[in-house]
């Protein structure tokens, strides 16, 4: 089976087609950096606007670079929420229309819980799990199993771990996003230069803190003149590369102690690590040497499958397929944080019922491919 997946959740406009749930054929993804870099942050509206601009060309690179014609897809699948609304409704819209025209089945996706079975592409996705989603706007432990939908054991109180390195990495001016960035500068730093809490650390829970944390360091910075105007001002007594170290390993340390507990509790053999924040190498490298010390299997996607794209919501969507509809116009974005329970499903048993492509005729409204 062939399926579409976009993705249009936030900055990234994504389209990938995907076998059976778990070959990538395609997968493209544009993003939006220097678009918003130039602010330290995302602006919706304008994050809105380029998906637009882009997103019909990003499919037909998808669709050509798998080297199959629109007539072999068998399912869209497409992100419906969480995210920025406006940009939620641009793929959300191009993916209806697409349904329509063509006939396709249209299946809609929670994009959280297509970074949760991410593995689905590596290998496959193996069950039980603790899984932690890392990214800019999540950081929450679920338990996975192949009897029940994905539950939450914690989630961050107030700002996600990639949020807090961007924020981090706006302070010390090195630009959007700020996970990479930091990354970057803080190599040959010294992760011991600044003392930074770890929050939450002396309490027994899975949730997760981090605006101490970066207030920490803002708190540190403006005590030793950074924020001033003088040039004087920016003289530091530490590097940004010590400062980028520290702040870096306390996210790194605050993630992988949550995760142990999380796997303790549970009695669960698996730890699955997705999201964007996956990407980084210490917590990759923290995490396989705390896996050898206590004796439980880490796994993660490949760094392109970590940040946002839409092979991911091809291969939910693929899990999902009981789920399609043909007449699929009704469907709406959501902007919500939660997972949507409807859209919880995980089995990849019970037999998906298509209606049949309706129509030749139907895919020459859309035309063009
Ligand atoms: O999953 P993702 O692409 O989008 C969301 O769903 O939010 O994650 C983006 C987040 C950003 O906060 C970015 O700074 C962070 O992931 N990130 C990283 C790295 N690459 C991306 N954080 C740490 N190290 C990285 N190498
Ligand atoms: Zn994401």
């Amino acid at each position: 089976m062939l399926i579409l997946g976009i993705e249009t959740s936030c900055d990234d406009t994504a389209a990938a087609v995907v076998q059976d749930g778990s070959r990538v054929l395609s997968s493209v993804v544009q993003n939006q950096d220097d678009l918003h870099s130039p602010f330290g942050g995302i602006v919706p509206e304008m994050a809105s606007r380029r998906h637009l601009e882009v997103i019909d060309s990003v499919v037909r690179r998808a669709i050509e670079s798998a080297t199959i014609s629109l007539e072999e897809l068998d399912l869209i699948s497409v992100t419906a929420g969480p995210g920025l609304v406006g940009s939620l409704l641009v793929g959300l819209s191009y993916a209806k229309g697409l349904s329509y025209a063509t006939g396709l089945p249209l299946v809609p996706v929670d994009h959280i819980q297509g970074h949760l079975m991410t593995l689905d592409l590596a290998g496959g996705t193996p069950l039980p799990a603790v899984s932690l989603v890392s990214s800019g706007g999540h950081t929450t432990l679920y338990h996975l199993s192949a009897e029940a939908p994905p539950r939450v054991l914690g989630t961050t109180l107030d700002d996600a771990a990639g949020e807090a390195l961007d924020k981090a990495a706006k302070m010390l001016g090195l630009g959007y996003p700020g996970g990479p960035a930091m990354e970057k500068a803080a190599l040959g730093g010294n992760a011991s230069a600044l003392e930074l809490p770890r929050p939450l650390s002396g309490k027994d829970t899975l949730d997760f803190s981090f605006s101490g944390l970066k207030t920490s360091l803002f708190t540190w910075l403006k005590r030793e003149g950074y924020f001033d105007s003088t040039t004087e001002g920016r003289r530091l007594p530490l590097s940004i590369a010590d400062l980028a170290a520290s702040f870096q390993q306390a996210v790194v340390d605050t993630l992988i102690k949550r995760c142990l507990l999380a796997l303790k509790r549970t009695g669960t053999p698996n730890l699955l690590i997705v999201g964007g924040v996956a990407r980084n190498a210490l917590l990759r490298e923290r995490a396989a040497a705390t896996a050898v010390e206590e004796g439980f299997q880490v796994h993660f996607p490949p760094p392109e499958l970590c940040t946002d794209n839409a092979a991911m919501i091809a291969a939910l969507g693929y899990r999902q397929r009981e789920r399609a509809a043909v007449d699929s116009l009704d469907i709406n974005a959501y902007s919500t944080k939660a997972l949507r329970s409807d859209f919880l499903t995980l089995s990849k048993t019970g037999a998906a019922k298509f209606a049949k492509k309706s129509a030749k005729n139907s895919a020459k409204i859309y035309g063009g491919y």
